[in-house]
């Protein structure tokens, strides 16, 4: 069955596989491996080598060597490569999609969703790489120009998290490529197989045309990171993850004056007021909260409800937790798969402590299932703005049920979180909604009416506020990110004028 879903890929199951790719797959044999671990089961798929400090150098230069001929192809000509990327995708999907399911724990048809989502970005980038361009300014001089334009960056060196082990490499990805830049992956030590595939499947496009080195990979733990982060040479680092990694990752790069593109957590807020259509809300908040597990930095993890229906959109939340249903992620009828390994388990199991000694009362759920694998139950939490556990964000199914007075006192509970990337309120009436829009309400990122605060689509620009870190990627102008940008005014008269009416007679 597992070597099943790693064939496609050239994976044979228990063994070590090289991680490291510039163009052609190095294999430093001496290396520490990652062990890939199938949360479904607990057990052992394969593993990765992870990449030695002369590999890492190789990768680098490799990438920086291929960038300075990759910036000179037409943006077009590389949209042509994302476009064979997106073909060569598509045929992949279903096994992809599975070794996802296999390796992150995600339900089939979010894995496949995933992998959609990556079939979208490049499809997406193929267009942009057509569009992408500056303004022309009016000049204050006589005869002269003023325009803006966008030069590739560089190789930008790209840190993921398990959670979406192919997608968020993607949204990076194809747009620094039609960009002009070099990409340089740094995958989650929990996910290095689905890197590997990947990575198989857009070097096979690339190779055939001497391009290999625009897609690389390097494997290791958080010391890597560091390196990246720490590299000069890289002038983009975009990371998502914990804010705790947030923090390392953007001072480490502050330093050197480098730029990042930071994704990092989210305490997603869901406001039900009492006018809103209760159905709609109940789908948005299960799917919300227990889609992959609590592990998608959109997940719902705040209810903030109006008193008057508070009770009652519980005990409907709480029937409908308790009929989701758990089990190996690979299964069809599985609503909710494993979460992504033992210390998952035991931040969720510490979580919950938190609840009961900061008096908060479980409606549902509460503890680990006994069953190999690492899964937990769907887990409900009357509670209150002021316990400290409701401000954390903890990667698991759990989700605080917080009654408020009103819209105002909404607003107010959901914009006290520490972080800002998505939100959403259900409402019938266009005023509240309007509310929760204007400037005055969501302090967040992605900001819905009447759907959850998950499953974005990548059209639009991806990314939060606060502690969540300010970046923007995927979709509408993010593309700006992996680019440098260029004032350029030209004179096309026959005398110097100044800017400002400065007189300098030479
Ligand atoms: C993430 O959890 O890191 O909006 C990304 C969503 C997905 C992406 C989530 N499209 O839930």
């Amino acid at each position: 069955m597992e070597q099943d879903l790693l064939n496609d890929f050239g994976v044979s199951c228990g063994l070590v596989h090289p991680g490291t790719y510039d163009g052609a797959w190095l294999d430093a044999t001496g290396e520490p491996t990652l062990a890939s671990i199938c949360p479904g089961s607990g057990e052992l798929l394969a593993e990765v080598r992870t990449t030695s400090s002369a590999e890492y150098e190789r990768v680098i230069e490799a990438s920086t060597d291929v960038f300075r001929r990759w910036r000179l192809l037409p943006a077009p000509s590389r949209g042509e490569y994302v476009r064979r990327i997106a073909i060569e995708l598509r045929r992949h999907k279903s096994a992809l999609a599975g070794l996802v399911s296999a390796e992150c724990g995600k339900i089939l048809t979010e894995a496949e969703g995933e992998v959609q989502e990556m079939i979208d970005i490049a499809d997406f980038a193929v267009g942009l790489a057509r569009t992408i361009g500056g303004s022309t300014l009016p000049s204050e001089r006589q005869d002269h120009r003023m325009m803006e334009q966008w030069h590739p960056l560089g190789p930008v060196g790209v840190i993921t998290a398990f959670n979406f082990p192919v997608a968020v490499w993607a949204w990076n990805a194809m747009i620094a490529a039609i960009c002009g830049d070099t990409v340089i992956w740094k995958p989650s030590e929990k996910t290095p197989l689905c890197a590997l595939a990947v990575t198989r499947i857009v070097a096979k496009v690339m190779e055939d045309d001497g391009w290999a080195g625009v897609f690389n990979l390097v494997n290791g733990k958080r010391q890597l990171g560091e390196s990246l982060a720490g590299d000069s040479r890289l002038p983009l680092i975009s990371a998502t993850g914990s804010c705790r990694m947030g923090y390392a990752v953007a001072e480490t790069v502050g330093r050197r004056l480098g730029r990042t593109l930071l994704e990092l957590g989210g305490n997603n807020g869901l406001i039900v007021l009492a006018d809103a259509d209760l159905e709609l809300a109940l789908r948005a908040i299960v799917f919300g909260a227990v889609g992959t597990a609590g592990q998608r930095c959109t997940t719902t993890r705040r209810l903030i409800v109006e008193s008057s229906i508070a009770d009652k959109l519980q005990r409907r939340v709480a029937k409908a937790f308790g009929s989701v249903k758990v089990g190996d992620p690979l299964d069809r009828s599985t609503l909710l798969g494993p979460l992504i390994d033992q210390n998952a388990v035991d931040q969720f199991v510490r979580a919950i402590d938190s609840v009961r000694s900061q008096g908060g009362e479980i409606l549902c759920g509460g503890e680990p299932i006994k069953r190999p694998g690492y899964y937990v139950k769907p887990t409900l939490v009357r509670a209150r703005p002021d316990m400290p556990i409701v401000g954390e964000e903890t990667f698991a199914p759990i989700l605080y049920v917080l009654p408020v007075a009103d819209l105002n006192e909404a607003i107010e509970v959901h914009n006290s979180s520490r972080q800002g990337l998505s939100s959403a309120i259900f409402t019938s009436s266009v005023t509240s909604a309007e509310r929760f829009l204007s400037a005055a309400g969501s302090d967040c990122g992605i900001s819905n009416v009447n759907l959850g605060t998950s499953g974005a689509e990548i059209g639009g620009a991806f990314g939060g506020e606060k502690e969540t870190g300010g970046g923007r990627e995927a979709g509408s102008d993010s593309w700006k990110a992996y680019m440098r940008r260029q004032t350029c005014t030209i004179n096309y008269g026959d005398s110097l004028p100044l800017a400002q009416g400065v007189e300098f007679p030479v």
